[in-house]
């Protein structure tokens, strides 16, 4: 079976890997794209996407988005600032050749909208992998898409530490506003991938000697963008710098093999929109006696070795 998708993220290093895995796995049918200010500046999530699809030989059309979050003024914080000591953690510019394919003449907001008032698409899974200004400013401009878009899989949030505040995960907290009208807009079956599941299904050095092994183009780029991704962890997260998430790629994993992600539950999910401390925070609330009813559903586990075995398979194809 072939599961059709639209990409939108913020491509950085674990986005690129996404991508790769997206473009080249034999079951998914990347049909597009979208790019959105994240861990770079829009035009560097651009063009960054573009030598990613160009390194394939790929087709696949790049629309680029929104360049900032929908309220917050202070934004884009260069990562270098919010990664303090460890600004070669997320690159400007992925380490591949300079693009020569150009993006798409239409705004993703407006590529989206057009992408599932089409009937044709009401089986495309829409995978959120940046901050969802993107899907937000659609949603507004086009209230349907709340019941036209099949599936919702976010990269975002974290049940347990955040990895910007102590509660807030990087993709929700760079635009919190856009992730609360995400949540709250309806769409019926949406599936979040927070930090608790990419960090319990972590790449390793190994696993990359693996991929370069396999040697095809997807291969060898995936392994040194996350050997690049293991040597610059922060070394509070993994001073062992013998793997590192990616985050981005297990969400496309999922697709494929729903059993990579463990521990799904249901939750009412909201997104802290003001708060001093906790800006950006993933409120998942699964108490019993809630009265508010599930709007997602959350992984908080994930099979590492599945993990891998899709990575293979996909940079084998
Ligand atoms: O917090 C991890 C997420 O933020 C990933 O999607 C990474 O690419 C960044 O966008
Ligand atoms: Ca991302």
């Amino acid at each position: 079976m072939i599961t059709r998708l639209i990409l939108d993220c913020d491509t950085g290093t674990d986005d690129a890997v996404a991508i790769m895995a997206a473009a080249c796995h034999p079951n998914l049918d990347l049909i597009a794209v979208t790019t959105v200010n994240g861990n770079v500046p829009l035009a560097n999530t651009t063009e960054n996407s573009l030598r990613v699809l160009d390194h394939l030989g790929s087709s696949i059309p790049v629309y680029a988005g929104a360049p900032r979050p929908l309220i917050r003024p202070d934004f884009p914080i260069p990562r270098l600032i919010l990664n303090g000591d460890n600004p070669e953690f997320q690159v400007l510019y992925l380490d591949l050749p300079e693009a020569v394919s150009r993006p798409q003449t239409t705004n993703a907001v407006q590529f989206l909208i057009d992408s599932y008032l089409d009937e044709q698409n009401a089986d495309v899974v829409l995978v959120a992998v940046g901050p969802l200004t993107n899907l937000a400013l659609a949603l507004a401009a086009e209230p349907s898409l709340a019941w036209r878009i099949p599936r919702l899989i976010i990269m975002g949030g974290s049940r347990g530490w955040g990895n910007v505040t102590a509660v807030a995960e990087f993709n929700i907290w760079v635009d919190p506003e856009a992730a609360e009208a995400v949540l709250s807009s309806g769409i019926r079956d949406i599936l979040i991938v927070p930090l608790d599941a990419t960090h319990d299904a972590p790449i390793s050095l190994l696993d990359c000697d693996l991929f370069d092994s396999i040697g095809t183009p997807a291969a060898l780029a995936s392994s040194a963008l996350i050997r690049h991704r293991i040597g610059h962890y922060p070394d509070a997260l993994d001073a062992t710098k013998l793997s590192a998430p990616v985050h981005d790629a297990l969400c496309i994993a999922a697709l494929v093999h729903p059993e990579v992600l463990q521990e799904v539950g249901e939750y009412t999910a909201h997104v802290e929109t003001a708060g001093t401390h906790t800006l950006g925070e993933l409120v998942l609330d699964s108490r019993a006696w809630r009265t508010d009813r599930s709007n997602v559903r959350v992984a908080l586990r994930a099979n590492a070795q599945l993990f891998v075995q899709f990575l293979a398979d996909a940079f084998r194809s």
